[in-house]
């Protein structure tokens, strides 16, 4: 992919089976863990895109042995903790990298910065920074936290801490620097939140107690956990999946299937709501992979009628929303997404982006300060217009969610920044290529 931009257009059906790259969130922890660990992890199937490749750099600059040893294959000799980087340390578009890896580092009494790119520099680190710090880390930043910042950790306290939001990447923060904090810690989760930090504790040889207290999870990391070097197999994305699968949805007369996607209920909430709007999704070859079970899903063109996304569903879908958003462009109706102001500080405002895109393709979005409302035209037979050329603000699945819909389109959509879509989904336009979908640049 290249700086100039990236436009789709409609063409024919889509048909094929392709695989899903592996797992963004499980990538940055294999590293993480890996590095924090004492002797060898192996990984297999690891997304190589430039969020975990900033991670696994970082890895390095703390002390760890990093190797690529086949494509998707990585090898880590971790010393059981981190040592003190000589550098600042550049985490790229990377919320997920920066917040964990901060978390781990605050274990130790070693002093770190922290940088990245413009819209990781934009983004909100006090909920992470707030934990640590009554843990005992300290640190010096820019205004509300914002990198660069640099932290200082070691003699960390126990803390007892109730997520004030539904974040995974606060909850995994708190987890990885209890690893080393005086008689361990205990997050609480009003909502439950993806628990891959959880899995992957217990697969390196970590006691990790979870109690669900009348439907709060109370997760708890003893004192004194140790982490082994373990193998991880690194199952197919979710989130990525779900743009092949709902370019298979929306263009008539396609049949996509995306083999080995991770089913995790806490990530599944996009395919979930997908089936209450009627679609033509089917699961199978249900198996288990590393502790995770994963499947084949076939999507069939199918007409989708507009809904109501229960605002409880958000966090297993929090990233999905945007393509959620165009797959209901093309509904009979309205689609309600309530409880989400968490999508504005992701990569970008996605409320924002995502509203304005589709309104420069023709679709009618209803903005609110924690929701939107995609007025679906399939059901008054209008098709979506598309022709827009959309402003991605450098956020890769804002980026991938406008190309599908310009396949579907009567028009093809244009966006701008495709190279972050190198992010998460390297292979995004070959693969759709592939399918028999029209990509080229703009
Ligand atoms: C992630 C958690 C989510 C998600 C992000 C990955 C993780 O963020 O949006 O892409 O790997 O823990 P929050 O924890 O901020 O909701």
């Amino acid at each position: 992919m290249t700086a100039a931009g990236l436009k789709s257009g409609p063409g024919g059906a889509l048909r094929g089976t392709v695989r899903a790259p592996g797992d963004k969130s499980i990538s940055h922890r294999s590293m993480i863990l890996g590095a924090l660990a004492s002797g060898t992890t192996t990984v297999e199937g690891l997304l190589e895109g430039d969020d975990v490749l900033a991670t696994a750099r970082a890895m390095r600059a703390f002390g760890a042995r990093v190797e690529q040893e086949g494509e998707g294959r990585w090898r880590i000799e971790g010393h059981g903790g981190f040592t003190e980087p000589s550098d600042v340390i550049d985490c790229g578009n990377a919320g997920t990298g920066v917040r964990l890896i901060m978390g781990a580092a605050a274990g130790f009494a070693i002093c770190s910065t922290f940088t990245g790119d413009a819209s990781l520099r934009g983004r909100p680190m006090g909920r992470v920074l707030d934990p640590l710090a009554r843990m005992g880390a300290t640190w010096l930043g820019r205004d509300k936290g914002r990198l660069p910042l640099t932290l200082k950790g070691g003699n960390l306290r126990g803390l007892q801490y109730t997520l004030p939001m539904a974040s995974a990447q606060v909850k995994s923060a708190v987890l990885l620097a209890g690893l080393h904090a005086e008689g361990g810690v205990e997050v609480i989760e009003p909502e439950a939140t993806r628990d891959h930090t959880e899995r992957m504790f217990r697969a390196f040889g970590a006691e990790v107690i979870v109690e669900d207290r009348d439907g709060v999870r109370h997760i708890r990391l003893p004192e004194g956990q140790k982490l082994t070097g373990t193998h991880v197999s690194v199952p197919g994305d979710p989130s990525s999946a779900a743009f092949p699968l709902v370019a298979g949805l929306i263009v008539p007369g396609s049949e996509v299937t995306v083999e080995g996607v991770m089913l995790n209920e806490l990530r599944t909430g996009l395919f979930t709501t997908l089936q209450e709007m009627g679609a033509d999704l089917v699961i199978s070859n249900v198996r288990m992979s590393s502790g995770e079970e994963v499947g084949d899903i076939t999507a069939r063109h199918s007409q989708l009628k507009g809904v109501v996304v229960p605002p409880e569903r958000a966090p297993a879908m929090i990233d999905e929303y945007p393509i959620l958003a165009v797959a209901a462009a093309f509904a009979d109706g309205p689609t309600v997404m309530r409880g989400i102001g968490e999508m504005r500080v992701k990569e970008s405002d996605r409320i924002a982006l995502t509203a304005a895109g589709l309104t420069a393709c023709g679709v009618t979005v209803e903005e609110e300060p924690e929701g939107m409302t995609v007025v679906g035209t399939r059901g008054g037979n209008h098709p979506v217009r598309g022709g827009g050329l959309v402003h991605t603000h450098g956020d890769h699945r804002i980026a991938m969610s406008h190309l599908i819909l310009g396949l579907a389109a009567q028009q093809g959509v244009a966006v701008d920044e495709p190279g972050m879509i190198a992010t998460s989904f390297p292979g995004f336009a070959d693969m759709m290529r592939g399918l028999g979908g029209d990509l080229s640049e703009a």
